[in-house]
């Protein structure tokens, strides 16, 4: 059975910055050593997204030393805090499609992978954090959908497609979330993977599964009224994992961090 590592939102930051007062790099290294220590037999890792906190050429490089050694592939997508030039200034051999978008499949075992570059710009506009699929991107999907010869699939994207009820966020999702999701429904037998909510989430949209994780930093806030977009919780940080069976995939997310944590091998009971 296939094994794939995902970190969601590491938001890097220059040295010595601290996001609602934790350090991301300190959180990421956290979370890589965890996931390592129980994975390292892991097929893959996907970054779902946001790997830097402003672009910064300087988390590029945290990030390029942090997972250099890593005993696994690790593929990097693009998030609405990322800079592509930037990111690429670093991972110059990152692979890109030729309109220059940071995309990538391949495959495991019975299982197609694609990631999605669902930054919008440049130009960049930095009150804007909305995701864009053009049709380039669209059409990226849909060949990659097409030629996998009977495989099921995971799709990856940063952006959600669709309204998570978590208002702030909903305003900031992936725009015409609905053709993208059309698309996916079409060729079914998929799972959709995002990122950008900082929450463990899971339902179906327009009858496509999909799943979220937390960041290994900052936590996003079960808040379904507030128009904010920048609420957070210093909750542990996690990463997710998918196990690839041969009827489908299994979605799990692990926390770490947790200071109380104790492992039972089996119930106590009083008196
Ligand atoms: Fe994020």
């Amino acid at each position: 059975m296939h094994k794939i590592l995902f970190l969601s939102d590491l938001h890097l930051c220059a040295a010595g910055e601290t996001i609602i007062g934790l350090n991301p790099s300190a959180r990421t290294k956290a979370v890589l050593d965890a996931a390592i220590a129980d994975h390292a037999d892991a097929d893959a890792m996907i970054l779902l997204g946001d790997l830097a906190h402003r672009g910064e050429h300087e988390a590029y490089r945290d990030l390029q030393r942090q997972i250099t050694d890593l005993p696994m592939p690790v593929i990097p997508m693009m998030g609405n805090h990322d800079r592509r030039d930037v990111f690429l200034q670093v991972f110059t051999d990152a692979p890109k499609t030729a309109e220059g978008h940071i995309q990538h499949v391949f495959d495991l075992g019975n299982t197609r992978i694609i990631t999605l570059d669902s930054l919008d710009g440049p130009p960049y506009v930095d009150t804007d954090h909305a995701g864009k699929i053009c049709p380039a991107r669209m059409a990226f999907l849909d060949t990659a959908l097409a030629a996998r010869d009977g495989r099921q699939a995971i799709v990856c994207i940063h952006h959600p497609p669709f309204d998570t009820g978590i208002a702030g966020m909903d305003k900031i999702k992936l725009t015409d979330g609905d053709g993208f999701l059309d698309t996916l429904a079409q060729h079914g037998n998929l799972h959709l993977i995002c990122g950008h909510i900082h929450r463990t989430m899971s339902g179906f949209a327009r009858g496509v599964p999909w799943s979220m994780f937390k960041s290994p930093c900052h936590q996003g806030v079960l808040d379904l009224q507030s128009p904010n977009s920048h609420l957070s919780s210093n909750e542990p940080g996690a990463y997710g994992i998918a196990l690839l069976t041969q009827n489908g995939v299994v979605v799990h997310s692990e926390d770490v961090g947790l200071q109380d944590r104790q492992l039972f091998g089996g119930y106590t009971t009083k008196g």
